[in-house]
């Protein structure tokens, strides 16, 4: 176990490492429980470092066999403290010499105990690393930091009938059996510089499927992607992604791979999606296969876009790598902007940009709101692992999105191009890639780099104001943002607000600047205004008639807008709006409006509200014709942890419950025939393609089923256990199974139990079966994900059956976590803490379900409050676990 002194790492902090390491040589002799790392480091002093420093080295849990410096072996059983201090997470040589020299370091370690899935671990019998953040110091002591780039040859050996795959990072130099030995090895050589996070490797025995790439300079590069035997045409869509991957990075950006050969290992036992260790990706499998008849729709969106995001890493995060931890947007903010960007031109860009506010909203927004709120570039941390967030990640794409909308495409590609040339091979900060695009654009970003150091999502205000005699159209703008932990006056951010005026006859008004006092040429020739002040008002002349203001077109820059748009404003914007994103976020503000005053009556006692005017609204769509994708996310309804955010306080789950559902319930009835007719009219009649336009259209179907169950539950079963049966793709297999489940009785039992039968053999369809039930919110759900512990095919040991059970519950059932009994509270954290000693990380994810608990009604979050002091006051937690439940307390 770590020993973290509870001292935060602060940004201001930072030094320069007093010792570089050039050239690592590493020797692993891979064994189920004694795997032997020899490590030979070529050390010198750093110039920058303070001269005469002590050398000291990270470990977490190491033993060392035997340590030997210049050749000279240093005697471990007596230590000589003037030479050399040595403990399992440290080790000190007192006085270097003044000059390069060699550290040759052997450790022991046991990759069958490590179930913190940190360092050299197993997953099933092969063997494989994960070393970002902190992981490489559990293999060998080393100075495992971001800023520290070496040269690594990895040796490694093994038994020729357990591994016979043998992989790390590089090009493959030479391999062999070692002779009268039933033994192999292979050596590997990755001629870029690297940190030690991106060291990686890989031994066991898997299938394999290969392809080739050649880039545009005409080197060919040879594909691998590593599998459990069995599974290889499994893998096909993510071989497919990642050719895509690779020709798309080259158009979009001009970047090019650089080694000849990419290695992509599935492993099922993973803290988190995926790793982008240089030239060898490893990965968690549920990102890496899928068949129709085993992933949805949206698996295979996720496996495209993880896939092409940890290619990207090659550049934003290999080639160009982070200074220190409190930089990790820099890599992992940037990569996400630029998976987005690729899943865009992939797929519809308009529909995934709702689905890309969706999640903000639903993971970042409650972030920034609550007591884990930190800023894109954190100033202190005491466990970096607890800083792979929503924040670092989404809202870390969401400002680069932002500042491309500032500076234009232009400028924007320019200085990405800029900051590829000046700061490859190095280690860069937020302030070094900043001053790239403040360079091609000509422009001061120093408000822009507020986004980077103010936590807290800001509040725009908008009040518009129509005069008709005078013919002005008036809109004030204010912005303001809340307090967030440490953080209690914000200066203004730069937020840039697309907008458009919708008129009577629907168009959009042309907006000139002699129209308009208090914007510019440039501004309104773009449609994009920015505020770059508390205030800001805008008066628009010569304008005949009251239109209809659409304001953060596009979702351009991550804040919450408040503007009272009439009822029949918004229901103008859901059938009228020229940009498509607002168009659906019309649709959602009514909705939630709706829901909003019916939580309070249901509260009161009474009874929800009824508008049959917002189904109407949603019939015209259905009517439309419109891209179904686009109509499935426009008839889907805010969700219950989106109406509770919007709520913000003293919030009651189970009303929210009632009015969404009598919302549901009502729309059903309104749009029966329409619902039917959308569902009849897009019945597969085509074999499967993953593709955006089938998917659609599969989406829209069971979005139409779902609203159609609601209002007819009766013929609505009938349909889902028609579609169940006959299902023969996982998108509508599992839409049926969720309507099916969503109803008690005996046709539910069957149904879960037919599904478990047809699907027992594959672990990540089981994870849906597991999930889909810890959803039902039903006063039974806690029973019943109890009872599914005790199922042979879950274990708590793998963080993939973790999260599809016990993380569903808490993040995905909100009646029935937050029931007020407060058994939902004490069952979480009950499992966080016995999970902790097995893997922390993993823990304090899910604590971190608590993130929203100080907006509860007054019982809830006094029983919230009490879980989360209990957790707090264990003696024995993780530096991961302790730190989530100190900073909700706090
Ligand atoms: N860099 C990885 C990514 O692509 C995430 C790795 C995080 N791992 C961890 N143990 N914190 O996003
Ligand atoms: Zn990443």
């Amino acid at each position: 176990m770590r020993t973290d002194s509870a001292e935060p790492v602060r940004l201001k902090d930072y030094r320069a490492p007093d010792y570089l390491i050039d050239k690592v040589d590493l020797d692993v002799k891979l064994h189920a429980t004694a795997t032997k790392v020899v490590s030979r480091l070529a050390v010198r002093p750093n110039p920058k470092g303070r001269p005469g420093a002590s050398l000291v080295l990270d470990g977490d849990g190491l033993v060392a066999k035997r340590i030997a410096l210049d050749g000279r072996e240093l005697d471990l059983q007596r230590l000589d403290p003037a030479t050399a201090l040595l403990t399992p997470d440290q080790l000190t040589i007192i006085a270097p010499p003044d000059r390069p020299f060699t550290l040759e370091i052997e450790t022991e370690i046991d990759p069958s105990a490590n179930t913190r899935l940190m360092g050299l671990y197993r997953s099933g019998s092969a063997y494989c690393t994960q070393c970002e953040a902190e992981g490489f110091r559990r293999i060998t002591y080393f100075l495992d930091r971001p800023d520290v780039l070496s040269v690594y040859t990895v040796r490694l050996e093994a038994e020729l009938a357990e591994a016979p795959l043998l992989l790390s990072n590089g090009n493959k130099i030479a391999e062999g059996k070692i002779e009268g030995t039933s033994r192999h090895f292979a050596l590997w050589s990755d001629p870029f510089p690297k940190p030690s996070y991106l060291f990686a490797l890989v031994g066991g025995d898997l299938g394999s499927i290969h392809d080739e790439f050649t880039t545009r300079s005409g080197r060919k590069v040879a594909l691998g992607i590593h599998v459990e035997h069995g599974k290889e045409a499994f893998a096909a869509y993510a071989m497919d992604a990642l050719k895509r991957s690779m020709a798309w990075d080259e158009t979009a950006f001009g970047r090019e791979y650089d080694l000849d050969i990419f290695n992509i290992v599935a492993v099922s036992d993973f803290n988190m999606g995926a790793m982008e260790n240089k030239g060898l990706n490893i990965f968690n499998d549920k990102y890496v296969l899928a068949s129709p008849s085993t992933a949805t729709d949206t698996d295979y969106a996720h496996i495209e876009a993880v896939i092409a995001h940890e290619y990207f890493h090659n550049w934003t995060g290999n080639r160009i790598t982070c200074r220190d931890w409190f930089q990790l947007c820099l890599k992992e903010g940037l990569t996400v902007f630029r998976d987005h960007e690729f899943s865009s031109d992939m797929r519809s860009r308009p529909v995934h940009r709702i689905a890309d506010v969706r999640a903000l909203r639903a993971q970042q927004f409650p972030e920034d709101a609550g007591p884990l709120a930190h800023n894109v570039r954190p100033d202190a941390y005491l466990e970096i692992n607890n800083f792979y967030t929503a924040t670092i990640y989404e809202k870390g794409a969401e400002i680069i999105r932002l500042l491309k909308v500032l500076i234009g495409d232009e400028a924007f590609r320019k200085g990405m191009d800029l900051y590829f040339d000046r700061y490859d091979g190095t280690a860069a900060t937020i302030e070094d890639f900043i001053s790239c695009f403040a360079e091609t654009a000509q422009r001061d970003l120093t408000q822009f780099s507020l986004w980077y150091n103010q936590a807290g999502t800001p509040l725009v205000e908008v009040a518009a104001a129509y005069d008709a005699a005078a013919r002005t159209f008036t809109l004030d703008f204010s912005q303001s943002c809340k307090p967030t932990p440490g953080q209690d006056v914000k200066e203004p951010f730069v937020i840039p607000i697309a907008l458009g005026l919708v008129a009577e006859g629907h168009g959009d008004l042309k907006l000139a600047a002699s129209d308009s006092d208090g914007a510019s040429v440039a501004e309104l020739s773009r449609g994009v205004i920015e505020l770059t002040t508390a205030q800001r008002r805008i008066v628009f002349t010569n304008v005949a008639s009251r239109p209809v203001p659409s304001l953060l077109r596009g979702f351009s820059a991550p804040v919450r807008l408040n503007y009272a748009a009439s009822e029949s404003d918004l229901l103008t914007l859901i059938s009228h709006d020229s940009d498509s994103f607002n168009r659906w976020q019309a649709a959602q503000t009514y909705a939630s409006r709706l829901l909003l005053r019916s939580v309070e009556l249901v509260r009161a006692g009474g009874v929800s509200i009824r508008d049959e005017s917002f189904s109407g609204a949603l019939r015209r769509v259905l009517e439309d014709n419109a891209d179904p994708a686009f109509a499935a996310q426009v008839i889907t309804l805010p969700s219950e942890a989106d109406i509770a955010r919007e709520i913000g306080q003293d919030v009651d789950p189970d009303a929210i419950h009632v009015a969404r559902e009598a919302l549901r319930k009502a729309i059903g009835r309104d749009l029966r025939e329409i619902l039917l007719a959308t569902y009849a009219r897009l019945a597969e009649n085509a074999p499967y393609s993953p593709d955006a336009a089938a998917a659609g259209r599969r989406a829209l179907r069971n979005a139409a089923l779902d609203l159609f169950v609601a209002g007819d539950p009766v013929e609505g079963a009938s349909l889902a256990a028609r579609q169940f049966e006959s299902a023969d793709t996982m998108t509508n297999e599992i839409a049926a199974l969720g309507v099916l489940a969503h109803t008690p009785g005996r046709e539910r039992d069957a149904a879960l139990e037919a599904f478990y039968r047809a699907h027992e053999g594959d672990a990540l369809v089981i994870d849906k079966w597991f999930a889909l039930q810890a959803m039902i919110p039903e006063a039974d759900a806690l029973n019943r994900v109890r009872r599914l512990m005790a199922h042979r095919a879950f274990s708590i040991a793998n963080p993939n059956r973790v999260r599809a059970l016990i993380g569903a519950f808490a993040a995905g059932n909100q009646t029935q976590f937050n029931a007020l009994d407060g058994s939902g509270y004490d069952f979480i954290t009950g499992i966080v803490v016995d999970l902790d000693r097995k893997n922390p990380q993993v823990a304090a994810r899910l604590l971190s379900a608590f993130k929203s608990w100080r907006t509860l009604e007054a019982k809830r979050r006094g029983l919230a409050e009490a879980a989360l002091r209990r957790v707090a006051g264990v003696g024995t937690l993780s530096p991961d676990v302790k730190d989530i439940a100190e900073r909700s307390l706090a």
